[in-house]
């Protein structure tokens, strides 16, 4: 066994703007854990060497963020199916024989986050729409589909980068021209944005939404604002709406129970230090 206190932490570049830090620090004092998880700044030259010295320094595991994710899946001894379907790794765990295993909860964090406020909602309940195919796109389209869609579109303003998704995701993913959505939007039971849009600092979300329907759930992925104006919209017309701050705090808890051994939970002093 080892006797040093379990170290975790969050490997991105840049790290600094990371709340995985503030929320993992508050389960661990939580758990009553003797433990710590540190953000890492780590360039993408130094990437591999340093993820292959953390477990001699330590570490038990890490997350992995921007710009490393799809590097760590190649650099894992094992990952799971849905971390090879996304094409990228956000947690990984070290084995005691310099095993590296990979898995990527982003899909599952989303899902989770918006079964914990509509329990009854899934992904095979109706038609869906999700908006962008970047990584968090793939990450969501993976989570819908193993939660029972029969049917997603996707749409983006760079179509290419939409059909190689729907390439990769199979005849279950059709493509829609990011003109079409606005008129798409009236007939699906759920509608998702990946993109930026909408986000502080970034263009804000232009698409026409007159034809939402109040019985559409809408889910945005942005959380900074955590009412983005696609989720007040919505609101305002009686559609259920999930915001993206829930899928940030339910994607670190698979990591956290793996590495720590205690299950951590999302509670209003959790969502309110993040915000802060
Ligand atoms: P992530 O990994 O978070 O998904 P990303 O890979 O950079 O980030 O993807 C960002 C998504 O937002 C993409 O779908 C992008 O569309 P493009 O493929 O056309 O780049 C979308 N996006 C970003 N800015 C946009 C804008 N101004 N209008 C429409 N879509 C935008």
């Amino acid at each position: 066994m080892s006797t040093t206190l379990p170290l975790a932490g969050v490997i991105g570049f840049p790290i600094a703007h990371s709340k995985s830090p503030k929320m993992h620090g508050l389960w661990l004092a939580q758990n009553g854990i003797k433990g710590h998880y540190v953000p890492l700044a780590v360039s993408p030259d130094d990437f591999e060497q340093v993820l292959k010295l953390l477990p001699k320094m330590g570490f038990v595991g890490a997350n992995v963020t921007i710009p490393h994710k799809v590097t760590a899946l190649q650099l894992a001894t094992h990952a799971t199916d849905r971390a090879r379907q996304i094409g990228a790794a956000n947690t990984i765990t070290f084995g005691e024989n310099g095993e590296i295993y990979a898995d990527n909860t982003d899909g599952h964090g989303f899902i989770t986050n918006i079964k914990s406020k509509y329990p009854d909602w899934s992904a095979s309940t109706g038609p869906l729409l999700v908006l962008g195919a970047g990584g968090a796109a793939r990450a969501v389209l993976s989570a819908l589909l193993d939660d029972g869609a029969p049917q997603i579109l996707i749409a983006n303003r760079t179509r290419e980068n939409a059909d190689r998704l729907a390439r990769d995701f199979g005849e279950s993913v059709t493509v829609i021209e990011w003109s079409d959505v606005s008129t798409q939007i009236a007939n699906v039971a759920t509608l998702v944005n990946t993109t930026s849009l909408g986000m502080v600092g970034k263009p804000p979300m232009t698409i026409d939404l007159s034809q939402l329907q109040p019985e559409t759930l809408v889910s945005d992925i942005v959380y900074t604002p955590l009412e983005t104006d696609l989720l007040k919209t919505a609101s305002d017309k009686g559609c259920k709406t999930v915001d993206g701050l829930g899928m940030l705090i339910y994607q670190g808890m698979p990591g956290f129970e793996k590495w720590f051994g205690a299950t951590p939970v999302a509670t209003d002093e959790l969502r309110e230090m993040l915000l802060k």
